[in-house]
């Protein structure tokens, strides 16, 4: 059950994530504002969409349940998935008619025992000697009709008591009945456990294998949350479709088809009698039933709302702080957690009476059918033993109805799941892996982009006929205002999507013709924003290498500056990372992911921005133990703060997605263009002669001015 609610949660948290992300000031407030200015009034309670429609079976407060878009496709797929199990599951469907089979034939033998114990009572009354006949002869030559209608029903014998060895063998066959049933129930549920166990994790290891060959932009352009509940949530509950709803179905239906023709052999008037309880269950369900629900959608959209504020109050906790908006907050908190209180309330107190209710109608046919059935006794037209197995057959009867109505709910969210799931593994992938071409195990870096062009949507290109080319060893350095194409330009070094046009060689090999898994293996990233798994310091740089020795892990962390501040640390390299809240500074955070790229050493490095959180002192360092490490490499650096490029052995400016100049530091800025006029903007604060022709100067200001900073 948990699961499937998991499964359902609103939309609107799902999409909330990104509000933590705005991390601009004025979005924040923005955000803040917006929530003070909802009002959640009393008429929206019961607004629907004008294509809702009701699921006429959740009415104790389920969440509305997610609905396939096309059905019969979806649900023909999913049973396709059990195809390799057919036979399998051919054998559980007949354990489960076996079961039913003696599960519905128990209440009827029972009936018998009862009447033994019946007549044998009856029959310990009448004088022994004389046959049936006589004693229904003398019971009418008295007068005693009914008495005679009665016995004319049974077949007492005069005299005779209970037969308990009959007693006891009707007995004992039902407990073997039930015995029996019950075996083979848990039998097919062992199996189709295993089974759908089975199914399931094929499944999984698909969509495992369908992800890895996806490309980066079928992740660009759907939200996180989708895709993983796609790979989690949908799984767990196409499981729990296979595991309860394909078998409970069945074995409902089997019930409701057993029970009913056995209570119409048993007694076709009572049957009838039993059924007329159907139809007004079904009125009570679609007139309270129907309303409920609507009730029950303004209460999932209440609590949809209470939670969006209250995740919004917690990731933008510190914004709220900053605005002092806690007594807003708070108020809004206030308005909202009284809308879902009056809406819970109404949803519940109206859903409360539908038990009741139906529970009252089952127990009018219940009355009925002892009222009726006593009659057809004492008329000699039933058995008394046949009116008690009927009762338990209308008592048996409403379960599994019950049943199918809430299967029936959980099958379709499985579908639903199917769908998205198959959605998901039919998605186009990226162009297969070729082995064509090999790279010698080290190569010498250089590389060389012949007339690329690449944008993200066909809309809007980006790079369009980009040409250029990198000395082995040399470092590039990439350069250009925000949304110019940097990334993008080594997003497609390292293959992350495919190219429109033209190509780029590595080494004078098409990337292309090489597996990515060897190509990336040539290069070492870091990437803009840094990103650290959950586990120990030691392990994440590891993440580089992963047959480093302790020994070079500390090598590279020194290399890097983080040997400093880890030693800091009370648990040192052991520290435990947490995904969010780490201790971590996010200068600290970014120089633990360049560590990491050290101890890879890649026969190619990028790194982008890889230093623009930390102080420009330790990225004077890191810049050092760098050189080092770009000594043997071709490397490409993108970085804002230009003084940290002023090295490098090619710069080259971007703007919108063409180079537009290229050269050394120098060079360009006796062009006077673009780099020169971002360089003076930069160093606009400066004074007059940094901004000119000895800009090493600036470097030394800024060293001079934070003497504190220097380590030891
Ligand atoms: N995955 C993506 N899908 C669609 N468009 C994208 C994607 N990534 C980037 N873009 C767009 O492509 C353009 C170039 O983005 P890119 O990330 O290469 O810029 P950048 O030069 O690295 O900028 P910054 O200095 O801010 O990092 C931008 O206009 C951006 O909006
Ligand atoms: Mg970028």
């Amino acid at each position: 059950m948990t699961n499937r609610h998991a499964a359902n949660t609103p939309e609107p948290e799902a999409e909330k994530p990104d509000v933590a992300e705005a991390s601009a000031a004025q979005s924040g407030a923005a955000a803040v504002h917006e929530a003070t200015v909802h009002e959640a009034t009393a008429d929206e309670d019961l607004t629907l969409p004008d294509d809702y429609q009701p699921d006429g079976d959740d009415w104790y407060g389920g969440q509305p349940t997610k609905k396939p878009k096309h059905f019969w496709p979806a649900a023909k797929r999913l049973v396709g998935l059990l195809a390799p199990e057919k036979w399998l599951f051919a054998f559980v469907v007949l354990l489960v008619v076996g079961s039913v089979v003696l599960t519905v034939i128990a209440p009827k033998i029972l009936g018998q025992a009862m009447d033994v114990i019946f007549n044998g009572v009856l029959g310990a009354q009448l004088p022994a000697g004389m046959t049936l006949d006589q004693v229904i002869a003398g019971a009418r030559a008295q007068g005693d009709d009914q008495f005679a209608d009665m016995l004319e029903g049974t077949n007492v014998v005069p005299g005779e008591g209970i037969d308990f060895g009959l007693l006891s063998r009707l007995i004992l066959f039902v407990l073997a009945l039930y015995l029996v049933a019950s075996f083979l129930m848990w039998l097919q549920g062992f199996i189709l456990n295993r089974l759908v166990m089975r199914v399931v994790y094929g499944l999984r290891e698909k969509i495992e294998e369908k992800i890895n060959r996806l490309p980066l932009s079928y992740f660009d352009s759907r939200q996180r949350g989708d895709v993983l509940s796609r790979v989690t949530n949908d799984v767990d509950n196409i499981q729990q479709a296979l595991q309860q709803a394909f078998s409970q179905l069945v074995q409902s239906l089997l019930m409701v088809i057993g029970i009913a023709a056995m209570m119409f052999v048993v007694s076709w008037q009572l049957a009838l009698i039993a059924l007329i309880a159907l139809p007004l269950s079904g009125i009570i369900a679609g007139v309270v039933g129907v309303r409920a629900q609507k009730l029950f959608v303004a209460q999932w959209k209440h609590t949809g709302d209470l939670n969006g504020h209250i995740e919004e109050s917690f990731t933008g906790h510190e914004l709220v702080r900053v605005f002092n908006r806690d007594a807003q907050m708070a108020e809004e908190f206030d308005r909202r957690n009284d809308g879902l209180f009056q809406a819970a309330y109404r949803a519940q107190a109206l859903s409360g009476t539908i038990m009741p209710a139906m529970q009252f109608v089952q127990y009018l046919s219940y009355v009925l059918i002892a009222v009726v059935g006593a009659l057809r006794v004492t008329a000699g037209q039933m058995t008394l033993g046949d009116v008690t197995a009927f009762i338990q057959y209308s008592r048996e009867f409403s379960q599994p109805i019950g049943e199918m109505a809430g299967m029936a709910n959980m099958l379709q969210s499985g579908v639903a799941s199917a769908e998205r799931t198959f959605e998901l593994l039919d998605a186009e992938e990226q162009d297969p892996d070729t082995e064509e071409s090999h790279l010698p195990e080290r190569t010498d870096g250089h590389v060389s982009f012949e007339n690329v062009s690449f944008s993200y949507d066909p809309e809007t290109p980006l790079i369009e006929n980009l040409s250029f080319q990198v000395t082995p060893g040399h470092t590039v350095a990439i350069v250009g205002p925000t949304g110019a194409g940097k990334t993008t330009l080594v997003n497609l070094i390292m293959r992350f999507y495919e190219l429109n046009g033209a190509r780029i060689l590595l080494d004078g090999v098409d990337i292309t013709r090489l597996s990515r898994s060897e190509l990336r293996g040539h290069v070492g990233m870091v990437l803009q924003d840094a990103w650290l798994f959950d586990g120990t310091i030691r392990e994440n740089i590891r993440y580089g290498r992963l047959d480093a020795t302790d020994e070079e892990i500390v090598a590279a962390a020194q290399a890097t500056m983080v040997d400093r501040f880890v030693r800091q640390l009370p648990d040192g390299y052991d520290t435990v990372i947490e995904e969010n809240a780490s201790a971590l500074s996010a200068g600290e955070r970014q120089l633990l992911t360049i560590a990491r790229a050290f101890i890879a050493n890649p026969s190619l490095l990028i790194l982008d921005e890889a230093t623009s959180s930390v102080d420009t002192r330790t990225e004077l360092l890191v810049q050092e133990a760098m050189q080092a490490l770009r000594a043997d490499r071709t490397s490409f650096v993108i970085a804002h703060r230009l003084s940290t490029i002023r090295d490098a052995d090619t710069i080259l400016m971007m703007e919108n997605g063409h180079i537009v100049e290229q050269g050394t530091h120098e060079d360009l800025l006796e062009r006077r263009g673009a780099y020169h006029a971002l360089h003076a903007a930069q160093f606009a604060g400066e004074t007059e002669s940094a901004v000119a022709s000895e800009p090493a100067e600036v470097t030394d200001s800024a060293e001079i001015s934070d003497p504190a900073e220097v380590p030891e």
